[in-house]
């Protein structure tokens, strides 16, 4: 891994602060005996911003993200930024999921953040109609459903840069949907060992989140962490009344990137962690009935149509996709 490589994605999740910077009870009972057990998700492609990936293309996912959803038992379908209005409702009644990945992009004014509303609206009437539809946002994602949510940035110096820590576990995890399959082990590793990876600057401190009255109805707060700053920020959430999830940390880091200039963790409860948490949100997904109109306009929408870009030697990725 070259230096510039390292920066790549130091900077990349660093510009991202600058910019603007996870209750059982849900929302629909329809579908529930149903189940797809060939879901597809989404990944919303992210804007290049670092100038290293920008010969490559105007917007990209890390592999590892598509790995991490394939992992769970899923297909991935991209979704570019330059559709219509129109053409992304056409998609979401075809996909069972959707991954607001991290990047470097402004929350409010991007074209990520344009198309990220339009689904998440999406997703909010959906569910509130009964047609279950399962959100994930990491790191920036996280942060973008939290804009969402609280209709304003509320994001602060909260850095954690190249840091893996443990979770400090709020009683609400223990009868939390995400974690409602961990083995005890695991989750008490979870609170001991620095299984979680992470990347950013800014996030949402616990009294900011707590002080905020549409945060604080929507998410269960799961886990909290202390920053550099020694600001304690909300580091996983999940969705009370909604399946919409976000965590701070890279959960796809922890098999699927390699870098040895980062922290990622790599041990065996890392990665039962991320192996767990990618079935799960696949899990949701499968509870999601919608469907492409025919094999043939499926087989064309998903990932297997692009190839990844050897990104090693000047990123702190291995493998990317460029759109
Ligand atoms: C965990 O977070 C709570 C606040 O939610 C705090 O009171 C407690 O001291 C923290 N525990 C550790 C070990 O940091
Ligand atoms: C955030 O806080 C850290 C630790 O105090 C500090 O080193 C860093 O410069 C701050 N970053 C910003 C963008 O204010
Ligand atoms: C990275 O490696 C590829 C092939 O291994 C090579 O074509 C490319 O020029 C390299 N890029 C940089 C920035 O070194």
């Amino acid at each position: 891994m070259s230096k510039v490589g390292f920066c790549a994605f130091v900077c990349l999740l660093f510009v991202c602060c600058c910019c603007f910077c996870c209750s059982k009870a849900m929302p629909t009972k329809v579908n529930q005996e149903a189940v797809n057990g060939r879901p597809v998700i989404g990944i919303l492609t992210q804007l290049v911003s670092d100038e290293v990936m920008k010969p490559f293309g105007r917007t990209y996912i890390p592999a590892s993200y598509v790995k991490y959803i394939e992992s769970g038992g899923s297909r991935v379908m991209p979704i570019k930024l330059t559709h219509t209005t129109a053409e992304y409702e056409d998609i979401f009644r075809k996909i069972n999921g959707l991954i607001f990945i991290g990047g470097a992009v402004d929350l409010e004014a991007s074209d990520y953040a344009r198309v990220a509303k339009i689904f998440y609206r999406l997703a909010l009437t959906a569910n509130d109609a009964g047609d279950f539809f399962p959100i994930w946002g990491t790191c920036m994602g996280m942060q973008l459903l939290t804009v969402l949510v609280a209709g304003e940035n509320l994001l602060t110096n909260t850095t954690a840069e190249n840091i893996a820590l443990p979770l400090n576990l709020t009683e609400e995890a223990h009868s939390s949907r995400m974690f409602e399959g961990f083995p005890s082990d695991l989750m008490k590793a979870l609170t001991q060992e620095p299984l979680t990876g992470n990347f950013h600057h800014y996030g949402v401190t616990l009294k900011t989140f707590e002080e905020n009255e549409k945060l604080q109805s929507f998410f269960s707060i799961l886990s909290t962490n202390v920053a550099e700053n020694d600001a304690r920020f909300v580091s996983t959430i999940e969705g009370k009344r909604y399946p919409f999830y976000g965590v701070q940390w890279h959960p796809e880091v922890n098999r699927f990137q390699w870098s040895s200039k980062l922290n990622f963790p790599h041990s065996f409860n890392a990665v039962r962690l991320s192996s767990l948490l990618a079935e799960f949100f696949v899990n949701e997904g499968r509870r999601s009935l919608h469907q492409f109109d025919n094999p043939e306009e499926e087989a064309s929408s998903l990932i297997y149509n692009y190839t990844p870009v050897f990104a090693g030697n000047f990123t702190g990725y291995e493998q990317i996709y460029f759109f």
